[in-house]
């Protein structure tokens, strides 16, 4: 096990690369199941789900070629990803417990094989995370879906129809789009999650034959065609990333300049509420540069919404900013029942948070004590890392297994910049 060990105090300057999108990555991934053809992917970061996943298509049939793309820190991996045949139907529980997003493969092997049969994912540390609006989908598109021993067993030839969300979902979203371009019928999708990463699903899949519109809308219909044929796509860059590394430019008094195409574009929802608690962006040819352009950080009030509203995958790390801000700040959480686990942790660094219910109630203080940690879960651990990098003293965090799920290379982007972080042997945690 390891540890993350920051001296906090240093204002971060320079220029910061922000890696391919993690959750872009994991769905396109899926997608080289959909072809015989041969999906290459660009700007793949170099991340622990990423591997994960990749064993898993292997598993699956897919065989997978990775070059580097000048390996600089930040620039991302390419993956040739080809799957000839699909050599089995099975996602099993070792391979799908370990990482959620597994559930993605579900809509392509059914639709290229008839038959999907995959793990039910089981909870997380933020929620219990159901797929109940996935296979419901499915059900709506020709599929039968059985549930069996864990596993969901989903079979039948896929007809299309009409798939209307009652609550928003991104990765239902991405499982029905997958599975509705091979359908033998078109499909609509109602209420479909409208998240750029679903827009960059999209836009990859009509560079492999499919046939798709509405993309970017909450309404997206797919006229099925017997088969895709490969392409070449390069994943979008990671919006939270970017939101997350903001946010230290702005706790440590710095200036960054984020380096990443399209940044302002796939950051909307998330550029509004940092520029409300002070934050400026100002748009280069290669990114943003941003600093805090207030004396203080500015107390706001935040809700998180699907997209465009204000991502709930970067409320822990506006909530750590919060706790130095100027007065006080509410931040709700609709999309999760369980993700305020940063707060506990902030809390014995000197932070004054009350929760009530899907509520917290932060009030600013003037400064952040250093203090040894623990991370629970990808976001939580990013916003004690934040806290970290601003409070007086060191602080230590640890298990960053789960940093690494989503942060690629965190610790020498940030000590290229300026901070004073390193990566450590635990002790005995
Ligand atoms: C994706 O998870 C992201 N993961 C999450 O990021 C992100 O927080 C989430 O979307 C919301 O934006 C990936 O893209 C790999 P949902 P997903 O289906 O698809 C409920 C991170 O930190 N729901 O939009 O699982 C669900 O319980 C991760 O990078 C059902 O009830 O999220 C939740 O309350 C964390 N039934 C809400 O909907 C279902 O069948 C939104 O979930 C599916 C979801």
């Amino acid at each position: 096990m390891e540890k993350i060990v920051i001296e906090g105090g240093h204002r971060l300057q320079g220029q910061l690369p922000i890696s391919g999108a993690k959750n872009s990555a994991l769905p396109l991934m899926c997608a080289g199941l959909l072809t015989r053809g041969g999906l290459t992917l660009h700007n793949l970061p170099h991340l622990a789900d990423i591997k994960t996943l990749a064993n898993l298509l292997c598993e699956l049939g897919s065989v997978i070629n990775y070059s580097e793309e000048g390996w600089d820190i930040g620039s991302g991996q390419t993956a040739n990803i080809v799957t000839d045949s699909i050599s089995s139907t099975t996602a099993p529980y070792e391979m799908v417990r370990k990482m959620r997003a597994s559930i993605l493969v579900l809509g392509p092997l059914l639709a290229r094989e008839g038959e999907a049969i995959v793990s039910l994912p089981g909870g997380c540390a933020i929620g219990n995370r159901p797929i109940d609006l996935h296979l419901k989908a499915f059900e709506d598109i020709g599929a039968v879906v059985e549930l069996k021993d864990g596993y969901v067993r989903a079979s039948g030839k896929l007809t299309g129809g009409i798939v209307h969300f009652p609550t928003v979902s991104v990765g239902a979203t991405e499982n029905i789009l997958m599975a509705a371009c091979l359908a033998d019928g078109t499909t609509v999708i109602e209420n479909a999650a409208q998240e750029p990463e679903i827009s960059d699903l999209a836009h990859c899949l009509l560079a492999m034959g499919a046939k798709i519109s509405g993309i970017g809308s909450s309404r997206l219909e797919v006229i099925g065609v017997p088969e895709l044929h490969g392409a070449e796509y390069t994943v979008m860059p990671d919006r939270i990333e970017a939101g997350s590394y903001a946010i230290a430019a702005a706790m440590t008094g710095g200036e960054l300049e984020l380096i990443g195409q399209k940044l302002p574009l796939v950051m909307t929802g998330t550029l509004g509420i940092l520029e409300q608690a002070g934050i400026k962006f100002t748009e280069t040819d290669h990114g943003l540069i941003t600093h805090l352009d207030s004396d203080n950080i500015i107390g706001i009030n935040a809700v998180t919404q699907p997209y465009p509203g204000f991502p709930t995958d970067m409320q822990a790390q506006l909530m750590a900013m919060m706790t130095l801000c100027d007065g006080a700040s509410v931040i709700t959480e609709t999309i999760f029942e369980n993700r305020f686990m940063h707060v506990p942790e902030l809390c014995r660094m000197g932070a004054d948070i009350t929760v009530n219910g899907a509520t917290a109630t932060v009030r600013g203080i003037k400064r952040l004590l250093g203090a040894p940690v623990m991370a629970t879960d990808l976001r939580a651990s990013m916003s004690l890392v934040l806290a970290g990098l601003a409070a007086e003293g060191t602080t230590e965090v640890n298990r960053i297994y789960h940093l690494d799920r989503g942060y690629e290379r965190l610790v020498q982007k940030l000590s290229s910049c300026g901070a004073k972080i390193s990566r450590q042997k635990a002790d005995g945690i």
